[in-house]
Formats: structure tokens, sequence, C-alpha cells
């Protein structure tokens, strides 16, 4: 059985949680929701989604993040693009801003 998780959104004020599935990608539960991120190749290889994961757990499946380099992955990033939750998850605003 699917199991609902949530996404708290730490950035904002107060901070929100949304629910997600666990075969719904990070990226397109907060797009649902209207949650402002840039996205390009939704692939995992452009980057331009990258997101600071404050707490819980993601899961990139067999997908590989390339998007991603050694440095952002020590800071806490991830693509959003790419992963599900495994656990609730809490995130910060994403990196690049919508214009
Ligand atoms: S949109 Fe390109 S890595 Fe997520």
């Amino acid at each position: 059985m699917l199991q609902k998780k949530h996404i708290l959104l730490a950035f904002l004020a107060p901070p929100k949680r949304i629910a997600t599935n666990q075969n719904e990608t990070v990226l397109a539960t907060l797009v649902a929701a209207g949650v402002p991120i840039k996205q390009a190749c939704t692939n995992g290889v452009c980057g331009v989604c990258l997101t600071p994961l404050l707490s819980g757990e993601i899961d990139y499946a067999t997908r590989h993040p390339y998007g991603l380099n050694e440095k952002e992955k020590q800071n806490g990033y991830f693509l959003p693009c790419i992963a599900t939750c495994k656990t609730d998850i809490a995130i910060d605003r994403p990196k690049v801003r919508l214009r």
C-alpha cells in the first residue's frame, strides 16, 4: 500500500506541510502545491531544482543525481525532480529562484 508522506516547507512563515505519495517526485508535489521551484531537465542532470534537505530521507531509487556535485551533497542538497520521500522530510527554499 502506498503510504502518504509529508514535506515540511520550513522556509515559509509559518511553515507549511504538504502531503506526497511515495510514487510522486518531490518536484511534482511542490509544483502541484504551487511552490515556486525552477525546473529544466526533470531528469537529475541539470541541477536547476537543487533544494536543501533539512531532515528526513529521500529516495532516488534507480536514478542517479548527476546534477549534484560532491560539495552540494555534503551541504545537504538534493534533486527534487528525481527524488521521492522515504520518510517525512523538511526542506529549505530551492536554491535557484524563479524569475
Ligand atoms: S530539473 Fe534538472 S536536475 Fe532537477
